[in-house]
């Protein structure tokens, strides 16, 4: 047995007995390894006695499961209503051009900071307020 799957059956044994234990075991999958891949996905299914599709479909429907590792640093800048009304769209471009193929921006659609955007999250940390300079100074240092 593998590694990634005796740690898998490891995470899988850890949430077995919850109700609604497959989020809680993609979080952490995805968490431990970067993705949920689709050996991931074949061996919480097999642990959890479901159809791989089953597995598949919630996979597939949330964009935080990553069908595979990206080791790139992540800016995720929210593109929301709020945000766009507060000039998102006028800093992205600072923000991909500083990213280069170095970091990830990805699109999010609200970090709750509604009323102090643009914002935008790296790992746990909220940015609020950016402009062009701030969310470029962000990226470079992602
Ligand atoms: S719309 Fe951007 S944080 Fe809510």
């Amino acid at each position: 047995m593998s590694d990634k799957s005796t740690r898998i059956g490891e995470i899988v044994a850890l949430h077995h007995h919850r109700e609604g234990p497959l989020l809680p075991i993609l979080n952490d999958v995805q968490a431990a390894f970067g993705c949920v891949d689709a050996e991931a996905e074949a061996l919480i299914a097999k642990g959890l006695n479901l159809s791989r599709a089953d597995v598949h479909g919630v996979v597939s429907f949330y964009h935080d499961y990553k069908p595979q590792a990206d080791a790139r640093p992540v800016v995720q800048v929210c593109r929301a209503e709020a945000c766009k009304a507060r000039g998102v769209e006028a800093i992205v471009a600072a923000a991909e051009a500083a990213a280069g193929a170095r970091v990830k921006i990805e699109t999010v659609y609200c970090l709750g900071l509604c009323s102090a955007g643009p914002a935008a999250r790296t790992g746990d940390d909220l940015h609020i307020r950016l402009d062009a300079q701030s969310i470029a100074e962000l990226v470079e240092n992602a």
